[in-house]
């Protein structure tokens, strides 16, 4: 009985470090605070991104998608690779100009569905809390 107990510890105990490490069931941080790198504003605007909330009520591939080698744009598939935004929405590659920055990207995405739910959630403050 006690070898059982101590074994099933040790497999919780496994379990509960391998939260830690990135799998291909990676759900990512809980809370974020997104913020430009490549095409950064003269006046950075960081905004802050409840993760794990989004993910209670929608689908992954709402907003994560990938690309093809022709560089279209591909559906998500569950346990893909998931790159920054950024990684793909920068200046630097071949995009519709009001896809081609971060920010163009996030607005399209987190402000277009905010506005659609409603003009309160669409206010700057909403994503961009004042900064002291
Ligand atoms: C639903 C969320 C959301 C709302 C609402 C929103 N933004 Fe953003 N905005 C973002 C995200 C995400 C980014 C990309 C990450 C970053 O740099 O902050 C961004 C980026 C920006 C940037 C570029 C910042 C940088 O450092 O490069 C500016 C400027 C900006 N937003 C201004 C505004 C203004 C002005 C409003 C209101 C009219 C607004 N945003 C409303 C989410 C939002
Ligand atoms: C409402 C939009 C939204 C939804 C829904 C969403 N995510 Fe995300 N996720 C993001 C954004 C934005 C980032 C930050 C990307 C960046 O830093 O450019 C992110 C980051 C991540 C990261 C970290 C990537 C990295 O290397 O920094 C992982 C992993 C991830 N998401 C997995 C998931 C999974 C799995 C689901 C579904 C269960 C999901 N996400 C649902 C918007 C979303
Ligand atoms: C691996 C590259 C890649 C990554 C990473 C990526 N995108 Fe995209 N995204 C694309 C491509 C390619 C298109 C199609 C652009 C076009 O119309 O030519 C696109 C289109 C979009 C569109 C317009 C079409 C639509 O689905 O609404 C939005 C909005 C968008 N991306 C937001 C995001 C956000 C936000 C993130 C991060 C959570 C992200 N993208 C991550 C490559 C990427
Ligand atoms: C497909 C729809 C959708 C997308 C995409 C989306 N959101 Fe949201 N978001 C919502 C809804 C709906 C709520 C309000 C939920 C509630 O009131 O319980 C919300 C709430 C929030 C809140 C908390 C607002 C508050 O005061 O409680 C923040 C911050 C936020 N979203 C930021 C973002 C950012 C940043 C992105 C893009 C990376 C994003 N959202 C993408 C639908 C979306």
């Amino acid at each position: 009985m006690k070898k059982i107990l101590a074994c099933c510890t040790a497999l919780a105990l496994m379990g509960m470090v391998s939260f830690g490490v990135a799998t291909a069931s990676d759900k990512g941080p809980a809370d974020m605070t997104l913020e430009s790198t490549i095409d950064k504003a003269k006046k950075p605007k960081p905004a802050i991104f409840p993760h794990a909330a989004h993910q209670g009520r929608l689908e992954c591939g709402e907003c994560h998608h990938a690309k093809d080698d022709a560089g279209k744009q591909v559906a998500y598939v569950e346990g893909q690779k998931i790159e920054k935004c950024e990684s793909c929405h920068n200046k630097g590659e071949t995009m519709p100009k009001e896809l081609a920055t971060y920010k163009g990207a996030a607005h399209a995405q987190c402000k277009g569905c905010h506005a659609k739910t409603s003009k309160d959630l669409a206010k700057c403050g909403v994503c961009h809390p004042k900064q002291g």
